[in-house]
């Protein structure tokens, strides 16, 4: 079915993923949906965007929207319609009870209990299923819930600020602000994106962080804040601290210090008794908290973890056009790297951006298939 498409089709589907896009940071742990109905003569007649909160989704808003003039025309959804009874009823019954007579969609479900399944009903059911237009687009708007689904674990977005030279601070005992404004500004929008940030105990330490949301747009709920901290580094005073009555703050942590652990406990600090350097088990706690994704902050150790343990789903590195050399000033990525170039992360579908003087090198790392 994937020629069996127009340049008509491309332009709804395309909308169809950007009304998805609207739900960023409004949906998960549920899937980016985004849908448009078309009417027989060509007229949109409705459209309508997931948002969690709203719980109706998307082809049901589009649907209602387009009454009666729905029957007899095509539905252009991001993501395979589900088959099944969730927090409402299918919406494979709602597209056939409208009279859709055509649905355009990308993708199959990631889910492997439902995938497939919409869209063996629509066909059931005599309407007419195109897919594969604009698929790596979709797959890309929902990678976080692909990866949940499919390896059971939230999506690990790692990310960095550094020189030229592939340093991330001029000292790993000092905070460093390498990159301007206009990246500033890009990592709030991928802290956006996110449901939960993660850092060292080093950086929680040395840099004294925030670790918010700023970007001003709407959230489901607040950033997640997770910092790694065996030795208990994160101190009552700490800004991590001070706010964690207001945003979710969780420690791990294998310190058998009770009273600190008390401390941190009494101010709203969610404190974690296991060893942080297990990230499978890390993992594992923030997917119970229903936690998607998590942008991994760094400092170098704790990247470097995540590689050794190829646990990076998506890489971003933010580079400043600056050079600090020196032995002293810590790499990006430490951890015990690669033994041999077949041992090391290659990388696949490079994109480059420029946010003011600053470079963004967006990567995805290659599946070998041992893995
Ligand atoms: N430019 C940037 O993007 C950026 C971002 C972040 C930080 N930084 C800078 O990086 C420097 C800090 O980096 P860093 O490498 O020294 O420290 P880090 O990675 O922030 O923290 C390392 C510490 O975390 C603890 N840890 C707990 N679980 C871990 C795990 N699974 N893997 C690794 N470590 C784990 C370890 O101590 P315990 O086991 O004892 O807890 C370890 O010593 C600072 O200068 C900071 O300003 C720069």
């Amino acid at each position: 079915m994937e020629k069996d498409f127009s340049q008509f089709d491309l332009e709804k589907t395309r909308r169809a993923l950007e009304l998805a896009s609207f739900g960023i940071g409004r949906v998960s742990p549920s899937p980016l949906v985004g849908c448009v109905i078309v009417a027989q003569g060509g007229e949109t007649v409705g459209e309508g965007s997931y948002i969690y909160e709203n719980v109706t989704h998307a082809e049901v808003i589009a649907l209602n929207q387009a009454g009666e003039k729905a029957r007899g025309g095509t539905a252009y959804v991001s993501l395979e319609p589900h088959a099944h009874t969730g927090r409402t009823p299918p919406c494979t019954d709602a597209l056939i009870n409208a009279g859709i007579r055509r649905v355009v969609c990308p993708v199959e479900d990631p889910n492997p209990l439902v995938s497939g399944k919409g869209f063996q009903v629509l066909r059931e059911n005599g309407i007419e299923v195109v897919t594969g237009i604009l698929k790596d687009e979709a797959a890309k708007l929902n990678e976080k819930f692909c990866v949940w689904h499919q390896k059971a674990r939230p999506f690990v977005h790692l990310k960095l600020a550094m020189s030229l030279d592939g340093r991330i601070s001029l000292r790993n005992s000092v905070s460093t602000s390498l990159s301007g404004k206009e990246s500033a500004a890009r990592v709030q929008d991928l802290r956006h994106e996110h449901d939960a940030i993660l850092v060292g105990g080093n950086t929680a330490f040395v840099d004294n962080p925030s670790l918010t949301d700023r970007s001003g747009k709407p959230r489901r709920r607040k950033l997640a804040r997770v910092v790694l901290d065996n030795r208990l580094r994160v101190s009552t005073d700490s800004t991590l601290a001070q706010t964690a009555k207001d945003t979710p703050t969780i420690i791990f942590s294998a310190s058998d210090d009770a009273r600190g652990i008390a401390n941190l406990e009494k101010l709203g600090v969610e404190v974690v008794r296991l060893n942080a350097r297990n990230l499978f088990h890390i993992l594992n706690e923030l997917k119970t908290r229903s936690l998607q994704s998590v942008l991994v902050e760094g400092g170098s150790e704790v990247a470097g973890a995540f590689c050794d343990a190829k646990l990076v789903d998506k890489l971003t590195f933010i580079v400043a056009p600056i050079v600090i050399g020196g032995s002293h000033a810590p790499l990006a990525i430490g951890g015990n790297g690669a033994h041999s170039l077949d041992n090391a992360m290659r990388f696949r579908d490079l994109e480059i951006t420029k946010h003011g003087e600053d470079f963004e090198f967006t990567s995805y790392p290659q599946i070998r298939d041992e893995e």
